[in-house]
């Protein structure tokens, strides 16, 4: 059990467990960790994602769900009791290298000050239900921005006419992806059968919105109509997740910012689903740009508030070991048992 692991091996493995618990596009998890023990450093790499061409041409969002991923390495060596010392994009030569974290001395980190992140880590899910009308308190909403904020990305909060418009331009990229074969192709090669252990099994991937005003992702090709039709929220809670330039080491900042916010609002009770459509079209996404009130970088859409906990969904466990550590079989600890 590695909830107290003693060595550095240990702890290196029940770190990279947290890691791989994160969110990820299409549940590819596009996360390889490797780690030095002499060093204590873990090298973060992105792993090629096959399939989303068109989905994620510049591997965008492949960047955030990475920086999701290293959101965790960083909470969970907090709760072991080390420093995370990040460098983003170490090493110009190996680009698939997106991060390195060296396990420090005693935490000094921020995120000592909210030591239930861990917890939350394998309580997260992504809840694609209806929410209850209750609104998500104000005092929750700013600790949100905050956490946001400590990442180096902002958490904007539209009013009623920037939620219509963030919405009409995630409904008008649904409506796209909708008809448009190769991206319906894409989204099917992640529907996870019963043996996958990464992409979205079908019986996570949600319902659909009888009222119409929420554009609910269809992750199953042709069954937008089929699935079940659900009254969801008359006025969803949004919030927008933008970084100040448009980088890759933003894209990582926005994943750690995304990931920071996810955990806080499951310490909360709360949930999120994402809509991340309009993102994936440049046109759809200079325009939720131009709806910002500076100039920023959107990156993803996020539906708050309260409702039923998401389905669990699969993860690589164990990861390929490509390390020069022999043993890197993470360490699953209770709470992450569904
Ligand atoms: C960059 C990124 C984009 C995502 N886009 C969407 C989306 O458009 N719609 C959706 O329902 N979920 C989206 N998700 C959530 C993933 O589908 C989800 O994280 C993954 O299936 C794993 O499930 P979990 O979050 O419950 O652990 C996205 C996640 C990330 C990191």
């Amino acid at each position: 059990m590695a909830d107290q692991p003693d060595t550095t091996g240990d702890i290196a493995r029940a770190v990279v467990a947290a890691a791989c618990a994160a969110p990820s596009i299409h549940n590819t998890q596009p996360w390889r960790f490797r780690f030095d023990e002499d060093t204590r450093v873990f090298e973060v790499h992105s792993a090629p994602v096959h399939g989303l061409p068109r989905t994620d041409p510049d591997a965008r969002a492949v960047h955030v769900s990475v920086g999701a991923a290293l959101f965790n390495l960083r909470a969970a060596a907090v709760h072991f009791g080390r420093e995370p010392v990040v460098r983003l994009l170490p090493d110009p030569e190996t680009p698939d290298l997106l991060a390195t974290v060296r396990l420090a001395g005693r935490p000094r980190a921020a995120l000592t000050r909210r030591p239930d992140l861990y917890r939350a880590i394998w309580r997260r899910r992504t809840s694609r239900f209806p929410f209850t009308p209750e609104p998500v308190p104000a005092a929750v909403l700013a600790e949100l921005a905050e956490c946001a904020h400590q990442e180096g990305a902002e958490l904007l909060r539209p009013g009623p006419a920037g939620r219509a418009r963030l919405l009409g331009l995630t409904a008008d990229a649904e409506h796209r992806n909708r008809n448009d074969p190769a991206r319906r192709a894409e989204s099917l090669l992640w529907i996870a059968g019963p043996d996958d252990r990464a992409g979205i099994p079908a019986y996570a991937a949600g319902t659909q919105d009888v009222g119409g005003r929420l554009p609910m992702r269809e992750f199953v090709p042709g069954t937008g109509t089929g699935r079940p039709q659900v009254a969801y929220e008359s006025e969803p809670q949004l919030l927008l997740l933008a970084t100040r330039h448009d980088g890759r080491a933003d894209w990582l900042r926005a994943g750690q910012a995304l990931q920071h916010a996810l955990l806080l609002l499951t310490l909360r009770g709360l949930r999120a689903s994402l809509f991340h459509q309009a993102m994936e079209w440049p046109d759809l996404r200079a325009r939720a740009a131009a709806a910002l009130p500076h100039h920023c970088a959107p990156q993803m859409l996020l539906r708050v508030g309260h409702g039923p906990a998401g389905f669990p969904t699969p993860r690589r466990l164990p990861v390929p070991p490509v390390t020069r550590w022999r043993t890197l079989t993470p360490s699953v600890p209770e709470e992450a048992a569904v």
